[in-house]
């Protein structure tokens, strides 16, 4: 008798795990020198800080943040997310908030409420590896939208919206993961008037714009009232407090679709840390998060800035990057002929390493392109790295040179 085949589903089997997931294994050697993944800084998190909320909510309220909760989220998080979407001058309420377990939940969460298989979803090329997983899990069909270097053209939306009836676009408008670009505020306008006349959703993933290294505060997509019966924002404390704590949020003015989220997250997770959520709203609400993130905005500036310098003298001539004006990515293309995919273990031999930028695309990669987080090395560490990096490329006499 021939055995009966188990089988699993196919749309999760046909989605390939995030590259960057094995690079972290190797960046896993102290000796690497590693701008691959986006991890926050660690010796810039509050440690202290957090530590004191949490040991406040365990005094104060410990039978209750060891308990199960909602599934939407405490009211108190609730509250404090809407707080950060007003101060980002988006119309909100806690009513609107629901929490999840990081903004990568919240991908998860709206991709299961959202989209049957075969449904269209526009994205920006390239974006950020783990949203595409999260919709390709749904068995979804993702098609590429044109960028330039002020982000989604709002032409190739309208023509794409045309073409492919899609359900849903993904974009990441500030501080792109990435290229680190972010949309002005007169193409953000052009891209809301756009989804205005569609029947679109927009899935809006916000997780970098407090990592601004100027006070311009360029306000989401999402804060236009026509968007509010399609518009999905997610935020995260991730990139501000701790991934670790694992705490984010969806803004969703449209209450069946809240609603419906709701119930996916009753499916999948039941609730966020009851424990997590109180302690983290605690810190919000007794720290101020200008002050906090003050000094970490100026270091992530500096590396930054040390890093594009170093750069700039040993990417080979023809080479392009940006120099992003916050978040936590250094976007590059290297001159015709190089692989950065294959280059990639020659530098990791070498002790550096980076992203190769093919993974990110999900139409017509270009295999030039390399991503580098700036936040995880301190300046002299940057220099070292890209040092390691310049003997890979071949070009460490300019170094030499400008020495
Ligand atoms: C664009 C983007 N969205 C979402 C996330 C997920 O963040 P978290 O789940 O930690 O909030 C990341 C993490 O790197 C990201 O770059």
């Amino acid at each position: 008798m021939t055995p009966l085949r188990h089988t699993l589903n196919h749309h999760v089997m046909a989605v390939g795990e995030s590259p960057i997931r094995r690079l972290f294994e190797i960046a896993a050697d102290p000796s690497i020198i590693s701008f691959a993944g986006g991890h926050p800084a660690p010796e810039l998190f509050d440690v202290d800080g957090l530590a004191a909320a949490y040991a406040h909510v365990f005094a104060t309220d410990g039978p209750r943040a060891m308990q199960y909760g909602s599934t939407d989220g405490e009211p108190e998080m609730r509250e404090a997310a809407a707080r950060r979407l007003q101060e980002a001058n988006v119309p909100a309420s806690a009513a609107e908030v629901m929490v999840t377990s990081g903004s990568q939940q919240g991908l998860g969460l709206v991709a299961q409420a959202l989209f049957n298989p075969g449904d269209v979803v526009l994205v920006e090329n390239p974006t950020y590896m783990s949203a595409l997983q999260a919709f390709a899990v749904q068995g979804v069909e993702l098609k590429a939208l044109d960028g330039d270097e002020a982000g989604l053209v709002p032409e190739a939306l309208a023509a794409a919206i045309e073409m492919w009836n899609p359900k849903a676009v993904y974009l990441i408008p500030t501080f792109q993961n990435p290229t680190g670009i972010s949309m002005p505020a007169s193409r953000r306008q052009q891209i809301a008037d756009v989804l205005a006349d569609s029947d679109v959703w927009l899935i809006e993933d916000d997780p970098y714009a407090e990592l601004r290294f100027t006070d311009d505060v360029l306000t989401p997509i999402s804060a236009d009232p026509r968007l509010d019966d399609r518009s999905l924002l997610l935020g995260s404390l991730s990139k501000v407090l701790s991934p670790g704590v694992r705490v984010g949020w969806i803004r969703c003015p449209d209450e069946e679709a809240r609603e419906r989220i709701g119930v996916t997250k009753q499916a999948t997770a039941l609730q966020t840390s009851t424990v997590d959520q109180l302690a983290a709203a605690h810190y919000l609400a007794t720290h101020n998060m200008e002050e906090v993130l003050a000094p970490v905005r100026a270091e992530y500036q500096a590396r930054m800035l040390t890093l594009v310098e170093e750069l700039s003298q040993v990417l080979p001539a023809g080479s392009v990057m940006n120099q992003p004006a916050g978040g936590m990515f250094v976007w590059a293309r290297l001159p015709v002929g190089f692989d950065t995919q294959a280059l990639v273990f020659e530098a990791a031999q070498a002790g550096v390493l980076y992203v190769p930028g093919p993974p990110f695309y999900v139409a017509d990669p270009d295999p030039r392109t390399l991503r580098f987080s700036f936040v995880s090395n301190g300046v002299e560490r940057t220099r070292e790295g890209v040092r390691r990096l310049a003997a890979v490329l071949g070009t460490e006499s300019t170094l030499a040179q400008s020495a």
